[in-house]
């Protein structure tokens, strides 16, 4: 079953998503997880679907010489703050990572904040991760992040809401959940209300809506995929939300020919 309004015209993908990301999405466990195994080998790290650059501190507070961050969206790569563009260590690149074409090999390959499941067939999570060999060095690591539908806990057709301040505007999303069962396709419409707070009382000034796809990938999924490719894993930690109520998601870890 999907939500109603799932078959629309309406934009998919970071169009729109882009312009309300950095409220609500600033904190995740995954620093958390990454400073425990941090390695000092990982000098070299591309970061696939690098969004709006949300762990480029995080990097570059532990000196690495080079931070790749590659996007399928320009939306995303544009609101990049300034100032990890500037520094040396840094380069941006706007393309599909199943396009990308380097000399360039890397210690640290990751996929941050659930970026892999926006790979919404098992064929494309083959092909990321076998261009992830090609650029990977012999020891170098992966790192995937990868969630669990919303729905398979609060049901299909179920919402859930967020809001957020900033620059004298709030901004009120509800996002519906729907899931396609052969696909393993989580579906979620996102309606976003823009007020301007100035006015008294507050004036709605938009509405804004767009869907987002992430396909689900259960643990053994992506075993059984990095075992077809030679890389095995070598640490992995489901991990639970913010409230501590259920599991969210899992890290993992791969290497090459680890045992
Ligand atoms: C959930 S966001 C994560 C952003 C960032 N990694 C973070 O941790 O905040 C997923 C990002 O992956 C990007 N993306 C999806 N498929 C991609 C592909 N094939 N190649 C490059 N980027 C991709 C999207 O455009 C989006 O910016």
């Amino acid at each position: 079953m999907k939500c109603a309004k799932l078959e629309s015209q309406l934009p998919t993908g970071y169009q729109l998503y882009s312009q309300v990301y950095h409220l609500f999405y600033t904190r995740h466990k995954d620093t958390l997880f990454l400073e425990r195994i941090y390695s000092p080998l990982w000098r070299n790290v591309l970061e696939v679907g690098v969004g709006q650059g949300r762990l480029v501190p995080f990097f570059l507070e532990h000196g690495v010489e080079n931070f790749t961050g590659i996007d399928i969206s320009s939306e995303m790569l544009e609101r990049i703050p300034a100032e990890y563009q500037r520094t040396g260590q840094t380069r941006f690149v706007h393309g599909d990572f199943l396009e990308y074409d380097t000399n360039q090999k890397f210690d640290l390959i990751l996929y941050a904040y659930n970026s892999f499941n926006y790979i919404l067939s098992q064929e494309d999570a083959y092909r990321h991760l076998q261009q992830c060999c090609r650029y990977l060095k012999p020891d170098g690591t992966i790192f995937l992040d990868l969630t669990f539908p919303n729905c398979l806990r609060n049901g299909i057709g179920s919402k859930s809401r967020l809001q957020a301040e900033e620059n004298g505007r709030a901004y009120e999303i509800v996002i519906e959940h729907g899931y396609d069962m052969q696909q393993q396709q989580e579906q979620r419409l996102f309606t976003c209300d823009v007020y301007d707070c100035a006015s008294e009382p507050r004036q709605k000034v938009d509405t804004v809506q767009w869907i987002s796809n992430r396909r689900f990938y259960t643990i053994e999924n992506i075993l059984s995929l990095a075992r077809s490719l030679g890389l095995s894993p070598t640490n992995m930690e489901m991990y639970l939300s913010e409230d501590g109520k259920y599991y969210d998601g899992f890290f993992i870890i791969l290497k090459r020919n680890a045992y």
